[in-house]
């Protein structure tokens, strides 16, 4: 068997929870027969870690209280000489000990909060792991929508004019936020700051839907977006592989949705293709637009990737006014639904080769990243440096 231990992180304290696991198991499939021994890395909707060969199976996930009872429990730790293994807690069996396994490099497959929004590749900075997909900053400007849109008009990237408020605002201000809204115009589009999947986005066409629409989605969260709506709308998204020094757009998608705004439903629950993920939504492939209005969204998906200094694979979503082909960036998703495969098989790379060149890029960013001085050999808190600071006991100045 292979030693280059490769993880599959994947589920989550997430509202995406489901959607990760599919993505993760897409990717398993299609490693199967790879040069990496894949070790699962669980995380549960409680937030434990779990691992153990069960959990590479879709079926182990049809009962998850049952899956907690039965799984590893597992957390990182260090060996005597600082290498990183992702160690089980307990052991499967009476005369077994609990495995470890070195890591080789992390296979990122978790979608929205808690994974996708830096705090997990906070951890594998910390353990000093690769780890698939963008860094902690780049992850975390994706998932705030406020701060992202903000980045966008500090670089020339085009967005819908919007407002931005806290929950503690519209106690107090209410109805300064709705005149504030209005100029916007209706219909307007309220959604939370900090979700995916469309979780809490609604349309709003008059003051009382506006109502309505802030009160729901801020049981998603307390930072809201209102913006102008898009309209009529075409969603335009394009793929973006590589790193922020070099990378290359994918072919368009036009998704398709039963209503003008794509929900959850839409997306992952649509039909009988719903455990395929991503991929079994309505989608056009190539998106049936010019080719003008091709190439400006390939250009733009590349130039905002770079903005925000994202890696590995991209989906850049872009809304677009169906009369006068204005595009406005809507959003990045630095792990995207699938890992946006089926956006890349079109360009002749196979779901394979994909992870592959992901793990290869988190590799680079890894070497790059070590090659670089962290810290100083002298002892800052030596007697002779420390003299001097005011305030330490038990040191003569
Ligand atoms: N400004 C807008 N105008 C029109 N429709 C919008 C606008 N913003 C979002 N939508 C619709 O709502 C959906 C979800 O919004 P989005 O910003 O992509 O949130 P999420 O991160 O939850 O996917 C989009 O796919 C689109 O259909
Ligand atoms: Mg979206």
């Amino acid at each position: 068997m292979s030693t280059k231990n490769l993880i599959i992180a994947f589920g989550g304290v997430s509202p995406e929870h489901e959607v990760s696991v599919l993505s993760a198991i897409q990717a398993i499939s299609s490693m199967e027969n790879s040069q990496y021994n894949l070790v699962p890395l669980y995380i549960s909707k409680s937030g434990k870690w779990f691992t153990g060969n069960q959990l590479l199976e879709l079926e182990t996930y049809k009962d998850l209280s049952l899956l907690e009872e039965n799984a590893l429990q597992c957390a990182f730790v260090k060996d005597d000489i600082g290498r990183t293994h992702l160690k089980q807690q307990n052991s499967s069996g009476l005369f077994s000990k609990p495995k470890s396994y070195p890591v080789y490099a992390v296979v990122c497959a978790f979608h929205g909060s808690g994974g996708e929004n830096g705090a997990f590749q906070g951890i594998c900075d910390f353990f000093n792991v690769p780890y698939t997909g963008s860094d902690v900053l780049a992850s975390s400007l994706g998932m705030d929508k406020v701060k992202a849109k903000q980045v966008c008009v500090a670089n020339d990237i085009p967005v819908t004019d919007s407002l931005d408020f806290y929950e503690s605002n519209w106690e107090t201000d209410q109805e300064t936020i709705i005149k504030e809204a209005e100029i916007l115009g209706y219909p307007l589009i309220v959604k939370p700051c900090s979700l995916g999947s469309s979780i809490g986005v609604a349309k709003a066409t008059s003051k009382d839907e506006l109502i309505n629409a802030v009160e729901m989605a801020f049981r998603y969260d307390a930072h809201l977006l209102i913006e102008e709506a898009v309209h009529p709308l075409m969603e335009i998204n394009c793929s973006v592989l590589g790193t922020a020094q070099e990378c290359r757009a994918s072919v368009c998608e036009k998704p398709l949705g039963t209503t003008e705004t794509l929900s959850f439903k839409d997306k992952y629950q649509s039909g009988e293709g719903a455990d395929k993920g991503m991929a079994s939504a309505d989608r056009v492939i190539p998106a049936d637009i010019s080719s003008e209005l091709t190439e400006e969204i390939r250009e733009l998906a590349i130039r905002t990737f770079k903005t925000f200094g994202a890696s590995g694979v991209a989906r850049l979503d872009f809304l677009v006014n169906a009369e006068t082909e204005q595009v406005y960036f809507n959003e990045i998703n630095t792990i995207p639904g699938s890992f946006s495969f089926y956006l890349w098989d079109k360009s002749d790379i196979s779901f394979k080769q994909l992870i592959d060149e992901l793990i290869e890029i988190a590799i680079q960013n890894h070497q790059q990243k070590n090659g670089r001085v962290q810290s100083y050999e002298t002892n800052l808190l030596n007697e002779k440096a420390v003299k001097g600071i005011k305030g330490l006991k038990g040191i003569k100045n």
